[in-house]
C-alpha cells in the first residue's frame, strides 16, 4: 500500500492521541501514512513523541522546533498534522499551505472566524485539501444516528436538546483551555457539540444565547480520568490553582434552518452532579444519539411501540452502513453497539481520520469534514459568544463574514489575527 509521508506538529496530549490512532491504522493493516517527522515548539514534547512513535511504530521520525526547518529538511512531506492548541492552527496551517502542503487540523479549525477565513484563503491560494480533525461524528454510534435520522426514524426533527453541566471550579485538562485568548472550554469542548448539532440536523441559522464567567478561579484537580489520563506527563506543571477568562457557562436557543430550533446548554463550572444529555423530538418520536466513544446505541421512542435500541434499530435505518475502514477497525458494518475501552474506541476514530486524509491526498477526492464544515461549528459557537454579548441573535453568516460583533475581535485583536 502507497503510504503518504506526513508530520505531527504539536506533540502534546492529542499529538500522542494521533500517534495511537496511526498505531492502530498500522495494527490494522491499513496504514496509508508514514509518519516521517514531529514538531513541537517544546524540544522535549517532541523528542517524547518521536521515542513512542519509535517504540510504537518501529521507526524513530526526524525531530523539529519549526515548521519551515522540517519543511526544508524532510523534501517528502506531503501533509502536516496540526494537533498544536487552536492559537497555533492559523499561523500553523497558513504557513504549511504556503510551503504547498496539505493540512489535517485539529478541532476547532480556528480560534476565530477570522482565523478559519485566513486559513481558508491561504487553502484556496495554494489549491491544496484542508480536513478538520472532528472524531466526535466519525463514531459509529454517531454514524447510526445519522442514518436513523436520515431514514425518518423521528419523522421531520422540531426540537433538540443538548445539555451538560459539571467540572465545577476544576482545571479541564489544561490551564489554557480556561483563557479567552487561547480559546476557552466553551469553544475547545463546545467545537463538537456544534459539529455534531451540524451533523444531526443541518445548518444552523441563528443563535440566542446567554453566557458567563462563574469561575473565575480553578484548581488543579485531584485526579485524572478518560480524556485527561492522556496528559499524566504533564500533571506536574499544572499549577494548583489558575485564574480564568474565558466565559464557562453558555445557554442559547438555536435556530436551524431546516424550522427545527432547539437548547444547547454547557457549563463548566456546574458544581454537584454532572449531568448531560441529548434528544431530537420528531413529528413521531424521540431519538437519544449514540454515545461518543462508549458504544451505546441510540435509543429511538415511538408511540405505540417500545423503545428500539441495539439490533432493534436496523430496520428504522434500512440504508445504515459503516464504510469499509470503520467497519474492519470496529468489527461490522452493521454496528448497534459495541464494547471497547475508552481509549480503544479513541484511537481507532483517531485513525480513521488519519486514514481518511491519507486517501485525499493519494485520489484528489475531498476530506469530509473540509474548512467550510469545519469553520461552521466555530462560527456556532462564536455566534453564542456574541449573542452573550450583545443580547440579541446573531446568524453563523455574520459570523463568518467578521460582521457580528465584538467578542472575537478582541482576541484578534490581542492574537494579531
Ligand atoms: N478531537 C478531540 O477529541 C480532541 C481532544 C483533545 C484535544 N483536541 C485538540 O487538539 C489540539 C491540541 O490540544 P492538546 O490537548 O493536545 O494540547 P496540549 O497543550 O496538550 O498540547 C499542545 C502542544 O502543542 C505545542 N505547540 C503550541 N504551539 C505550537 C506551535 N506554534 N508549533 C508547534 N507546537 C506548538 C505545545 O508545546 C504542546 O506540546 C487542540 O486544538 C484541541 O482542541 C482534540
Amino acid at each position: 500500500m502507497e503510504r503518504v509521508p506526513f508530520a505531527i506538529i504539536g506533540c502534546g496530549g492529542m499529538g500522542g492521541r494521533h500517534l495511537l490512532g496511526l498505531k492502530e491504522l498500522a495494527d490494522a493493516g491499513s496504514s496509508n501514512l508514514e509518519l516521517v517527522a514531529v514538531c513541537d515548539l517544546r524540544r522535549d514534547n517532541a523528542d517524547h513523541l518521536a521515542q513512542q512513535a519509535a517504540h510504537l511504530l518501529g521507526s524513530r521520525p526526524e525531530v523539529y522546533q519549526d515548521l519551515a526547518t522540517m519543511h526544508a529538511e524532510v523534501g517528502e512531506l506531503q501533509f502536516v498534522d496540526i494537533t498544536a492548541e487552536a492559537t497555533a492552527h492559523h499561523p500553523l496551517a497558513v504557513a504549511a499551505f504556503e510551503l504547498g502542503l496539505h493540512v489535517l487540523c485539529e478541532k476547532p479549525m480556528g480560534l476565530t472566524a477570522r482565523a478559519c477565513n485566513r486559513i481558508l484563503e491561504a487553502q484556496r491560494q495554494s489549491g491544496r485539501l484542508l480536513s478538520v480533525a472532528e472524531n466526535y461524528r466519525r463514531d459509529p454510534m454517531g454514524r447510526l444516528t445519522r442514518a436513523l435520522l436520515d431514514a425518518g426514524a423521528v419523522g421531520e426533527p422540531r426540537l433538540f436538546l443538548d445539555v451538560s453541566a459539571g467540572s465545577g471550579n476544576t482545571i479541564v485538562i489544561t490551564p489554557w483551555r480556561h483563557l479567552k485568548g487561547r480559546g476557552g472550554m466553551l469553544l475547545d469542548g463546545g467545537a463538537h457539540n456544534a459539529d455534531l448539532m451540524l451533523y444531526y440536523l443541518g445548518d444552523v441559522s441563528e443563535v440566542y444565547a446567554r453566557t458567563a464567567l462563574w469561575e473565575t478561579t480553578r484548581h488543579k484537580p485531584p485526579a485524572r480520568a478518560r480524556v485527561a489520563s492522556f496528559y499524566d506527563r504533564w500533571q506536574t506543571e499544572m499549577p494548583d490553582s489558575i485564574e480564568a477568562t474565558a466565559e464557562d457557562t453558555l445557554s442559547a436557543v438555536v435556530s436551524f434552518q431546516s424550522g427545527a430550533f432547539g437548547n444547547w446548554t454547557q457549563s463548566y463550572a456546574a458544581h454537584g452532579r454532572s449531568f448531560g444529555h441529548k434528544v431530537i423530538y420528531g413529528s413521531q418520536g424521540s431519538l437519544v444519539p449514540g454515545g461518543t466513544r462508549n458504544g451505546v446505541s441510540p435509543v429511538l421512542a415511538r408511540a405505540g411501540a417500545d423503545d428500539a435500541s441495539g439490533t432493534a434499530l436496523l430496520e428504522s435505518a434500512p440504508d445504515y452502513h459503516l464504510d469499509e475502514v470503520t467497519a474492519r477497525l470496529f468489527g461490522g458494518d452493521r454496528l448497534t453497539s459495541y464494547e471497547l475501552p475508552f481509549p480503544a474506541a479513541d484511537r481507532k476514530l483517531l485513525a480513521l481520520e488519519l486514514h481518511e486524509m491519507g486517501t485525499c491526498v493519494l485520489s484528489g477526492s475531498t476530506p469530509e469534514v473540509d474548512g467550510l464544515v469545519g469553520r461552521r461549528a466555530v462560527a456556532l459557537c462564536y455566534a453564542t459568544f456574541e449573542s452573550g454579548v450583545l443580547g440579541r441573535p446573531v446568524t453563523l453568516d455574520d459570523v463568518e463574514a467578521e460582521a457580528a460583533g465584538s467578542y472575537e475581535a478582541e482576541i484578534n485583536a490581542a492574537q494579531d489575527i
